[in-house]
This record gives C-alpha cells, structure tokens and sequence, in this order.
C-alpha cells in the first residue's frame, strides 16, 4: 500500500505512552505506526518534534445569540481559524435554546452557520434553557440518538437558570438516554444578592464582577448540582471549575464513587481576580464566570489536572470584543452586571497549558495529552475516532515544537476578537502545523486549508454514560 502521508522522524504522545515513531496516514485516516515509513507520496519532516493528536476543545461559544446590541465575536470561519492556528482539531461549541424556542430548529441554525465555513471538525452540545414536557419526552431522546449526546444546563443568569425540580427532570431524561449532563454551578440567588448590594454602594466597576461571585457561590452550587446528579443517578460534568473548594466537592464526590467529572480552563490557571481591577473599563476583559480567583486558586486548579479531579481542559471561549458591541457598550459602562460573560482563549488553550503545565514541571506530556484530547473524546463520544493517535484513528495531528518561544500577542491567535486576556505572556512551545483528518490546514501560523474542510461530527454516547445506557 502506498500511503498519502508519512510523519517521519518524530516523538509520538498519547495519553499513555511517549515513543519514537512514523505515523503514516491514507484516507485521512491513520493506517500505520511502525519505526521507519518510506513509502508515502508525501512526507512531513517531524524530527525534534513532538506529534500529538489534534486538540479537542470541548467547550467553545461562536456565534451564540447574546444581550441585546451585543455581538459574538466569532463565527464558525474565526473561531475554527484560531482554534487550527492552536493546534486544535476538533470543537464543541453549544447550541443554545432560547425560552419558547425548539431544540431541532436551533440546532437546524447553528448547523447553517457552521456549513462550509470550518476549518477544523465541529460537533454540537445542546444547552437547555426551557425543559418543556415536549422537549424532555420526545425532542431530547430523539436528538440523543441522533448525535447530541451531550447538554449542558445552568444554575444561574436570568433567561437560562433552571430550578432545582428542573434540572432533576433533565438530568432523568439523560439518565434514561445516555446523554452527558454538564452543568454551569453557580448559585442565582447568591450572585443577584450580591450585586445588588455592590450596585447600591455605587460598587459598578468591572472588578466587582469577581466580588458579587465569590467561591461559596460555586462551592455551593457545584455540591449541590452532585447531590442532585446522586439523586438523579446520572454521571455529571461540572464544567469551568475555579478554585479549592469547588474542586474539593468534586474530589470529595468521586470518592465517595460518583460519576462526577471535572472541567477546568486556561482562565484559572493563570488569571486571578486583580486582572479585573484595570484602569477605567479595561478589567471587563477579563469578566468571565465563576471569575478568575486568586494563586490558591490556581495552585489547586493544578492539582486537579495533576491528580484526575479535572479530567478536561477546555478554553470556554467566548468571545466579546473589547468595544460597544462587547464587553463596552453604554448600559456595561453603567455597572460590571450588564458586562457580557467570557474571554476568547481557543487559540491559546494549548500553548498556555503546555507552557505553564509541562515546560514547568506541573503536569506530564501524557496528561497534557489526556486532558486536551484524549479525556474530551472519550466523555463526549469521539473516542477513538478522535482524540489519540492509534491505527484506526482520524488523522487529526499536531506537530508540536517544544522549543518555540513567544511573547503571545493577539495577532498570533486570528480569532475574531480584538485582544486576549493573554497578551505579552512568555510562551515556551508551539503548534508549528496543524492536521484535519489527513489534510494539513495550518502550518508555521498561517491557515493552508481551505474553509469547508471541517465537517460536523454526530457522537456516540459518552464512555462515562455508555455503560450505564
Ligand atoms: O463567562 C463565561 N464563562 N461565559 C461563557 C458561558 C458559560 O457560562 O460557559
Ligand atoms: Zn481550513
Ligand atoms: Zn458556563
Ligand atoms: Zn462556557
């Protein structure tokens, strides 16, 4: 068999092994590892470099409807440009359910959008803002068998929160179809009380977007979303996990034996809550939530990834540009309350991680690996079409140099915001070529594809739900 591509020379990391090997690639498929591959009508020189497989970001917002007058930043062209610039292969945005609104026709939107427009692979979560008894009885377990296996829910914001009763009814539906329930835990009526005695104390600035959402607000919620996915029975994702306590109710879980599974993003790690407190509105940069917290914080948030509390590792990007139609227009001025939440990171998800995780010491090549691909395609039902290099497997690869060095700037991310929360960090290591299913679509920070090579991918159900279905 004359293969189309041999990646020669490199060092090949998956979640459980480093080793010296060629990988070669027909169909866009992998179809050979062996010690020396000649026979390829290409050949990619790989030598002093690492060979991963693609990134899988498994919690990304592009092109999601937002706050009146407020505009995402990305589309599906920007937000898979950047995430292939990162070394990422594969995406899962969510598709967000408006009050009153069908999940099929919401879907049938976002799939529009993202139609020719990809440079990387996509694949849908559902969020579920209006769990009507048409919806829970016949949309969801129709849609589960059609490739949405996953929905994420939230315990706060005004048009999304579900109640307690609620999401027990969700997490049912999930239980009985093997769907995977992520869940936003952060306590509603905590965060309202809160900024509304900042706001009557003229405490509007961006900063106090960290101080009307401290960490017993998370804590809270996280033990309870637990105790309720204990009482639904069902395995449970929390998602964006910023600090100690939140981590340790998630540790405290799988202890005691429950399918809790833990998220954790590049914002933890290396912001803390004083990245809010900037001249004038320059903080609503960094206005996401839970917030950025303090060095305890992130410490812990480094034990997670290190000792399997956090098993995923995502940028949640969501992007807003740094003007009237983001994180400044006039009511944002007014108070941090209106300030649309999120901060873009797709592209930087890899660099910082490796940089700060395995160029320091913190994490090893393999959990590297696992948390930003493997763990991500196996929970949500990628796995192992996706997310490792294996015979079999698409080829989605990262060449990956760890001896780059950069300043991060945003030029170097070509998403479609106007800053990152990141700029000026000193970056060691960096994805010098990009591979979808075969096809090399970015290489030395520049796009080589062509748009429309990323196709939408329906799942299996999660590994974690599978065996219980
Ligand atoms: O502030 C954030 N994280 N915005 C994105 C939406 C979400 O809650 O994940
Ligand atoms: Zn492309
Ligand atoms: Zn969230
Ligand atoms: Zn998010």
């Amino acid at each position: 068999m004359i293969l189309d591509v041999a990646i020669r020379g490199g060092t090949v990391v998956t979640a459980a092994d480093t080793m010296r090997c060629d990988v070669g690639i027909k169909d866009g498929r992998i179809v050979l590892l062996a010690e020396d591959i000649t026979e390829a009508n290409e050949v990619i020189d790989a030598a002093g470099k690492y060979v991963l497989p693609g990134g899988i970001d498994a919690h990304v917002h592009i092109s999601q409807p937002s706050g009146e007058g407020i505009v995402m930043a990305d589309d599906f062209e920007t937000g898979t440009r950047s995430a292939a610039l990162g070394g990422t292969t594969t995406i899962l945005p969510f598709c967000l359910q408006e009050k009153g609104r069908s999940m099929r026709e919401v879907l049938k939107e976002y799939h529009a959008k993202a139609e020719g427009e990809c440079h990387v692979d996509v694949s849908f979560h559902m969020i579920i803002s209006d769990p009507t008894e048409q919806l829970l009885g016949q949309d969801l377990p129709a849609l589960v068998a059609d490739g949405y296996t996953s929905f994420k829910i939230f315990m706060t914001y005004d048009d999304l929160r579900l109640n307690d009763r609620q999401i027990l009814d969700v997490m049912a539906v999930a239980r009985d179809t093997g769907a995977l329930v992520m869940v936003h835990a952060e306590n509603y009526d905590a965060i309202r009380f809160l900024t509304e005695q900042m706001e009557a104390s003229g405490r509007t600035a961006p900063k106090y977007h960290a101080t009307s959402r401290p960490i017993p607000v998370e804590r809270e919620a996280t033990h309870r979303a637990i105790s309720l996915a204990e009482i639904a029975d069902t395995p449970l994702v929390i998602v964006h996990v910023s600090n100690r306590e939140a981590m340790e109710q998630i540790r405290w879980a799988q202890n005691k034996g429950l399918n809790v599974i833990g998220e954790t993003c590049t914002q933890y790690l290396v912001l803390t809550a004083d990245d809010l407190d900037g001249l004038g509105m320059e903080g609503a940069k960094y206005v996401c939530s839970p917030p950025p917290r303090d060095r305890d914080s992130q410490k812990a948030c480094w034990e997670g990834l290190k000792t399997g509390a956090f098993t995923l590792f995502s940028s949640d990007h969501c992007p807003y540009r740094y003007d009237e139609t983001g994180k400044l227009t006039p009511e944002g001025k007014t108070s941090f309350r209106w300030v649309p939440n999120g901060i873009p990171g797709v592209g930087a998800r890899l660099p910082i991680l490796f940089s700060e995780g395995v160029v320091k010491g913190r994490i090893t090549m393999e959990t590297f690996v696992a948390v930003t691909a493997t763990n991500p395609a196996k929970t949500y039902g990628l796995y192992p079409r996706k997310g490792t290099i294996a015979v079999g497997a698409d080829a989605d690869i990262t060449l990956w140099d760890a001896d780059k060095r950069i300043s991060l700037t945003h030029n170097d991310l070509q998403d479609g915001c106007d800053y990152t929360p990141y700029e000026g960090m000193e970056i060691t290591g960096w994805p010098v070529l990009t591979m979808v299913r075969g096809k090399v679509v970015a290489r030395e920070g520049a796009l080589v594809g062509t748009k429309g090579h990323g196709v939408y991918l329906p799942r299996e159900l999660s590994a974690h739900t599978r065996a219980l279905a």
